[in-house]
């Protein structure tokens, strides 16, 4: 397909796809097997299919950059990789080895290269997905599972947020409660947060904040994003991995770079008291966002039902700012990447 130099040089986020997709097939007796990259379109499928009736399905979003050097080159795959077999233990779906996650990404990227741009800020994102594929009514883990890989060029997540987005508390709706699949990349969980999301736009916000079912007291992730808070002294914290929360790839990054620059980092429960006293002393000086879509974004405002809790960084640039362009930089080569997250894909044509 051509690709229009415009829809590449602001892809904006999930709204285009490459022209190929890899597919894989799993069977009890088979186990993986079948390979292909073929063009993207439909899949055919029962409609009694487990992904479809019971929602038995898992997905990760990983980037594939393009350096100055004509590599391509993917960010921390090992860890989406492990986070991907946790997922298939939780849904009950057999787990991809890491071995063929990244062979079928690199596939991918290779021969859908000329998807990927070089410019800032842009990159390829890779959506792989399992589903359960086998056709059964009856409630039980699907024998037969497919493994897809489709890829769609990424801008900005949110369009302009310079100056932050803002966030709905949602005080109705939990995302994840305890022994259920908060921790888990699976789609039910985003369609579950998704009319908590309606309300946060009804709201005029971008996002919703989810807190914990049970007490409705933390904090605990904004539904495709971990978040942040920022102290007067450099602390940063952000609430801990309780099995609700989605291990965010750049929610760790994130974590290691601050403590690199000398930040404390304090893994700890934050309440949606603390964050409204301490943004009000002052004590609190930035809230922001991470995930692999989302990257880093400051939020700049919680709206609530009856008010609005506003952040906004003072030093310049702010701590998410100073993040932002190190984890972009060592994503898009122009940093020296000293801890080895990314792996070359090796050389691609344009
Ligand atoms: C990601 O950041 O990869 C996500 O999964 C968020 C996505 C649901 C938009």
């Amino acid at each position: 397909m051509t690709i229009d130099p415009a829809v590449l040089a602001a892809p904006g986020f999930g709204a285009h796809f490459t022209d190929h997709m890899v597919l894989v097939d799993f069977s009890e007796q088979s186990g993986w097997h079948g390979r292909r990259v073929v063009p993207y379109g439909p899949l055919p499928m029962d409609p009694a299919a487990t992904a479809l009736q019971y929602g038995q399905e898992i997905f990760e979003g990983l980037k594939v950059y393009r350096h100055r050097d004509g590599h391509l080159r993917l960010f921390r795959p090992d860890m989406n990789a492990r986070r991907f077999a946790a997922s298939a233990a939780r849904l009950a779906l057999p787990a991809v080895p890491a071995g063929l996650f990244v062979e079928s990404i690199r596939q991918l990227a290779l021969v859908d290269a000329a998807w990927v741009s070089d410019r800032p800020g842009v990159s390829l994102y890779v959506r792989p997905f399992v589903i359960g594929t086998e056709a059964l009514l009856g409630v039980r883990p699907a024998r037969h599972a497919t493994y897809g890989v489709i890829a769609s060029p990424a801008g900005s997540y949110f369009g302009d947020t310079e100056t932050g987005i803002s966030l709905w508390l949602s005080q109705n709706h939990s995302r994840a409660g305890a022994g259920g699949t908060g921790a888990a990349k699976c789609g039910g969980n985003y369609a579950a947060a998704l009319v908590a999301q309606t309300e946060a736009k009804a709201h005029g916000c971008q996002q919703v904040l989810f807190t914990d079912a049970a007490t409705r007291t933390w904090v605990e992730e904004a539904g495709s994003m971990n978040i942040f808070f920022v102290f007067a002294d450099g602390t940063l914290v952000t609430p801990p991995l309780n099995g609700a929360i989605l291990a965010g790839v750049t929610r760790d990054s994130v974590i290691e770079l601050a403590r690199d620059r000398g930040q404390r980092v304090e893994e700890r429960p934050i309440s949606i008291t603390e964050w409204k006293e301490a943004a009000a002393t002052g004590e609190l000086t930035e809230v922001f966002a991470a995930g692999t879509a989302a990257v880093i974004t400051p939020i700049a405002a919680l709206v609530t039902d009856d008010t609005v809790i506003e952040t906004r960084a003072s030093g310049s640039p702010s701590t998410a700012q100073q993040l932002r362009d190190e984890l972009t930089g060592i994503q898009h080569g122009t940093i020296p990447d000293r801890r080895g997250w990314l792996l070359d894909l090796g050389p691609a044509p344009r």
